[in-house]
């Protein structure tokens, strides 16, 4: 039995409209780790899926002349199309609407009920509509949603309670003992002064005002309002309290729930005191990642300023998108989406380094051998740094992967294409194949080139794993030499290098003036 277990998840998206390339940003970082913990041995829960109930949806289906879920279904088939456009391995996609979620949900709130965690009152107080967050009056900025910006109403109405106020010092206990926990560290110190200190009020977990929801289960007028509903996800899609999967023994708790900054609230403060209300262990390590903005300003479909990632992939290709968004955007931060950035990417790094080291390498075993080269390594100082800068790799990228550091992660193993590119020039292969007491010389120059576009292969393969494997079958390593512990292996391909069919693996984009 593998005893090595990763469970990591996205957040669960709202079906209320067509995902942008913000959205993706998620779910391919969550893919990313994904793929690696995989290469690396592990037995992967990657879960995303999408949080189907509230207001919202009801109004938009009701506009467009359906019932909720007839609505919901058909974006949902849109949004598991993208995914796999986007090449999300993803494991498990969970809906709020399925009947075992609903059947785990109506329990734990029964649970948290019995449990005296939960009690009836009556709320009055502000309310984002868009958003569907209550507000207390020292949350809003500037009097508006601290979340959107958008205004917010007076809502007075009969609603239960989950007593989040009793967890206030437990919550600061645990951001102590586990300095990891909110990543990165500044969202934490976010947390604990912007909505700890100022006091924790109970939290409003149901709504009378409208149908769409996972009813109460012992009050009719009630539906359980989002947050419940939608965190309780990451435990339900493992088979927490219904019948439908049995891996919450195998996989909880989360590795990392990973999402962008403006739901790390929930995630951080709310999740945590509920699992602690149901005696349940904690989840290691949240993730806030930054948003992708557009001329400054966050992406989202109400402010119509959103780019599609299915027609970003229709016109430069998937790898280029993802490669994009990890490379050019420190995971953490803000950044605008930028369409000469990503150009510029495309050119620079995969074409030009990446693409024309494999293609050169790939052309010259072709024209100047009939497939034998030479393993031995012959020690010049060339051949040294090479081998170095390959050797070193490995440990360097995984460490940037394990922070989630993936434009680090990226920048090292693009070194490789670098130095590589730069040997080519040092060596000149088409000097020493003008001679014939060069040829071994030539051999061992090409063995070098293909060993190190090997490692590049395997390191990249979580990134873009469609490019990992054009160039692992140029090289015909196809079925051989794939494991991630042998991106630090030197002299793994056969002498007897036999080069697969040429493929270009990036044109270059010609921009239109
Ligand atoms: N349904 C909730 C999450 C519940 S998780 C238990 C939700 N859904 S969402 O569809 O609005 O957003 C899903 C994720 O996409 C969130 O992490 C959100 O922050 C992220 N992003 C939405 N717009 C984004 C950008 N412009 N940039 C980066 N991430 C963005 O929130």
């Amino acid at each position: 039995m593998n005893d090595k277990k990763f469970y990591i998840t996205t957040p669960i998206y709202f079906p209320s409209a067509k995902l942008h390339i913000g959205h993706t940003y998620t779910t391919v970082a969550a893919d990313v780790v994904a793929r690696y913990k995989r290469l690396k041995g592990f037995d992967v829960m990657f879960l995303t899926g999408t949080d189907e109930h509230g207001q919202k949806i009801e109004t938009i289906a009701t506009d467009a002349g359906k019932t909720p879920k007839e609505y919901v279904d058909e974006i949902v088939d849109s949004i598991k199309k993208l995914w796999s456009v986007m090449n999300i391995s993803y494991d498990r996609f969970i809906r709020t609407t399925d009947d075992y979620h609903i059947e785990s949900v109506q329990k734990i709130f029964q649970e948290l009920y019995n449990k005296n965690k939960i009690y009836k009152s009556v709320y009055s107080g502000k309310y984002c509509s868009p958003c569907e967050s209550f507000w207390t009056k020292s949350q809003l900025k500037d009097g508006k949603c601290p979340d959107c910006g958008r205004e917010v109403i007076d809502a007075t109405e009969e609603a239960y309670f989950f007593k989040l106020s009793e967890y206030s010092d437990k919550l600061l206990e645990l951001y102590k003992n586990n300095p990891e926990f909110i990543q990165p560290t500044s969202r934490m110190n976010e947390m604990i002064n912007n909505f700890i200190k100022p006091g924790l009020e109970d939290l409003c977990v149901s709504r009378s005002s409208f149908k769409w929801g996972i009813p109460v289960p012992f009050d009719d007028n009630h539906v359980i309002y989002v947050w419940v509903d939608a965190l309780t996800n990451y435990i339900t899609a493992l088979g927490y309290k219904n019948n439908k999967y049995n891996d919450f023994d195998k996989y909880w708790p989360c590795d990392v729930h990973l999402m962008a900054k403006e739901i790390v609230r929930f995630h951080t403060i709310i999740w945590p005191a509920m699992l602690m209300a149901l005696d349940l262990p904690l989840p290691k390590k949240i993730f806030g990642h930054g948003w992708l903005l557009f001329d400054g300003d966050k992406m989202s479909k109400s402010k119509g300023n959103i780019i599609d990632p299915t027609i970003l992939c229709e016109k430069y290709g998937v790898d280029s998108i993802r490669y994009y968004l990890l490379r050019e955007i420190p995971f953490g931060s803000d950044n605008s989406f930028d369409n000469k950035a990503l150009i510029n990417r495309v050119n620079s790094d995969l074409a030009n380094d990446l693409g024309n080291l494999v293609s050169r390498t790939i052309s010259m075993i072709e024209k100047y051998f009939d497939g034998v080269l030479i393993k031995d390594h012959e020690s010049g100082s060339f051949d040294d740094e090479l081998k170095s800068v390959c050797l070193e790799s490995k440990k360097i990228v995984e460490e940037y992967l394990e922070n989630l550091q993936f434009s680090s992660a990226l920048t090292q193993i693009f070194k490789i294409a670098s130095r590589a590119n730069k040997y080519i020039d040092e060596t000149t292969p088409w000097v020493l194949a003008k001679s014939k007491e060069n040829k071994n010389r030539l051999a061992c120059v090409l063995y070098n080139l293909s060993e190190s576009i090997r490692i590049i292969s395997i390191l990249l393969t979580p990134f873009l794993p469609d490019t990992s494997k054009k160039i692992q079958d140029q090289i015909n390593i196809n079925n051989n030499i794939i494991n991630w512990e042998d991106s630090e292996k030197w002299g793994l391909l056969d002498k007897d290098l036999k080069t697969g069919k040429k493929e270009l693996l990036f044109p270059r984009i010609e921009v239109e003036k």
